[in-house]
């Protein structure tokens, strides 16, 4: 599907649940937000309807999103009955990692492509203190599964904020050679407990990411075959054979213009972009019997309405759903 801006749009993302085992403080407060009900949510069988007239009207890639995406029962079934419907050609999966330890290698023989991975520190303490719980070692665990199932390539995602995971950011580097994964840095938006002063620019992370391993290059083809993801990540390599370190600017510098994707939440709302609180009801529309004809209408009504660019800045947007009910 072409939008109006001339955007090819082929990547819908479908977060499956608003329910998390984390409370990442970018993300949800504390004390959790008002869970949807079941009958809220969309069943798989809805999911699957709209996947199927979704490829019709040109989209190829799903990534499947939460809240937490593993935590919704039946995941790897979902999967399977994806993976069968003819012209969706990759499956992803973005998740905090917390469950993959035991899970990696069935969502793997199921038909998942790759996952994107949710790691802000690698220190026990400061893992704690973001996301709330104690849930290092089989984030870690979940990533080493990963890498062996073969869920490539693995990639991890870290939000940096000022003065609580600023001083992280070489030992993530680090860890990520260690582990031979890639990572990216993601820019703060604003959800959750966000505060302005906490933003920390991807210019300011490649500064001292220079400052260990030398001035950003741009990576060699290999390099960045290996990162060729779907979404509006941009590498660069440190130095002449430092690491490859991909970033995330939804802030400093928009991504708006090579925008390809299309969001579903889990209650079954279309969102046109993550940064506007525009909504186009596709469940309803579903459950009152609408022909395949008119929900593709609804598809392409919502590739329509996708906005030219964000304009994001605290001071004027707010959004009505919180991270976890969108899925990133
Ligand atoms: P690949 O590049 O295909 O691996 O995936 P991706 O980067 O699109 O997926 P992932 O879920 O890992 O996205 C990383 C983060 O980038 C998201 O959680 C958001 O925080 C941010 N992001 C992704 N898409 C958009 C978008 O359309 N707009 C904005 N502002 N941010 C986005
Ligand atoms: N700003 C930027 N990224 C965020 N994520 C969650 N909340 C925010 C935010 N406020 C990221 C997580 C995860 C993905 C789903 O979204 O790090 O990787
Ligand atoms: Fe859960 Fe992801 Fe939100 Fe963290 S960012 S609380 S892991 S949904």
């Amino acid at each position: 599907m072409k939008d109006v801006y001339g955007r090819s749009i082929d990547y819908l993302r479908i977060s499956l649940t608003d329910r998390c085992n984390f409370r990442c403080r970018y993300c949800m407060p504390e004390e959790g937000v008002d869970m949807l009900s079941h009958r809220d949510i969309l069943t798989f069988e809805e999911i699957l309807a709209i996947v199927s007239v979704a490829v019709k009207r040109g989209i190829s890639k799903v990534r499947l999103t939460g809240g937490e995406p593993l935590v919704r029962k039946g995941v790897a079934g979902l999967i399977r009955d994806l993976k069968s419907i003819d012209g969706i050609n990759s499956i992803s999966m973005t998740t905090n990692g917390f469950l993959l330890g035991e899970m990696a290698e069935e969502l793997k023989e199921r038909g998942l492509d790759r996952v994107n991975i949710s790691l802000d520190t690698v220190n026990r303490e400061k893992f704690l203190n973001i996301t709330r719980r104690d849930g290092l070692d089989k984030v870690i665990s979940g990533i080493d599964a990963a890498v062996k199932a073969g869920l490539n390539p693995v990639k991890l995602n870290s939000v940096i904020m000022r003065g609580t995971n600023d001083d992280e950011i070489l030992n993530l580097v680090r860890f990520a050679q260690e582990k031979k994964v890639i990572l990216r840095f993601i820019e703060q938006m604003p959800f959750g407990s966000y505060s302005r002063e906490d933003f920390v620019s991807a210019e300011e992370i490649k500064g001292i990411i220079t400052g260990e391993y030398g001035s950003p290059v741009k990576p060699d083809g290999d390099e960045s075959a290996l990162f060729a993801g779907f979404g509006p990540s941009e590498h660069s390599r440190f130095g002449e054979d430092g690491p490859v370190i991909g970033f995330i600017t939804p802030v400093s510098n928009h991504f708006c213009g090579r925008c390809n994707r299309l969001r579903l939440t889990a209650d079954g709302k279309l969102k046109p972009c993550l940064l506007s609180n525009e909504e186009i009801d596709l469940k309803s529309a579903l459950r009152s019997g609408l022909s395949e004809r008119d929900l593709e209408s609804i598809l392409t009504y919502a590739v329509d309405r996708k906005p030219k660019g964000h304009f994001l800045d605290s001071d004027i947007f707010e959004s009505t759903r919180g991270m976890s009910k969108i899925g990133g």
